[in-house]
């Protein structure tokens, strides 16, 4: 490879410069202090679609910073389990809990209202009208976690199909069969709107 080729590249991700590293820390203790799950199952739920949302927005050239990603991705679904945050459904709450534990932190000058839409229509089975790009991905990634990569959105199958060896499934069935009585008891509607996990 020319050493031209060598500075255009894009480089691998643990390479790259990361100002907000300390989020994917956060993300990680933030997940471990509120997931009621035995197992990894949830856990690699979340990973897997931060890795396909990421995925699909290199594909698409955005520049949504990984680690705020990684963030959102690992709190998603927090909303369903945590006793501290309100909210009319568990994607509000897992609005106000990314909030809570973020006040005060940097986020790299993201508006708040893109995250926002990435934590309320990540659920969504149906395009939303004027959804950001970023969030779109973030929607698209649920998508391709639930087919289990039969959908892609033009991602190739080869590096979906790694994403699912890397962080297997393990007892997330039974994470779902919860989320399942959890939101049946407290906010039946959910299940009209879009898909809850
Ligand atoms: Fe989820």
């Amino acid at each position: 490879m020319s050493s031209t080729a060598t500075a255009t590249a894009t480089p691998p991700l643990d390479q790259r410069d990361r100002p907000l590293a300390h989020l994917a820390t956060l993300a990680d203790e933030v997940f471990e202090r509120t997931s009621p799950y035995e197992g990894f199952g949830f856990r690699n739920h979340c990973r897997r679609l931060h890795r396909f949302t990421t995925m699909l927005m290199q594909a698409k050239g955005l520049s949504f910073d990984i680690d705020l990603a990684y963030l959102v991705a690992m709190v998603h679904d927090l909303g369903l389990v945590s006793e501290q945050d309100t909210g009319e459904n568990y994607l509000q709450r897992s609005r106000a809990l990314f909030h809570r534990e973020t006040a005060g932190l940097e986020l790299g000058g993201t508006d708040p209202s893109l995250v926002d839409q990435c934590l309320l229509f990540n659920h969504r089975l149906l395009p939303v009208p004027n959804l950001s790009p970023e969030a779109e991905c973030f929607r698209r990634a649920v998508i391709i976690e639930h087919s289990r990569g039969l959908k892609r959105w033009g991602l190739e199958r080869g590096p979906v199909k790694q994403v699912f060896e890397d962080l297997p499934r393990g007892n997330f069935d039974r994470v779902l069969l919860d989320f399942t009585w959890r939101t049946l008891r407290r906010e039946p509607t959910t299940l009209v709107n879009g898909i809850f996990f």
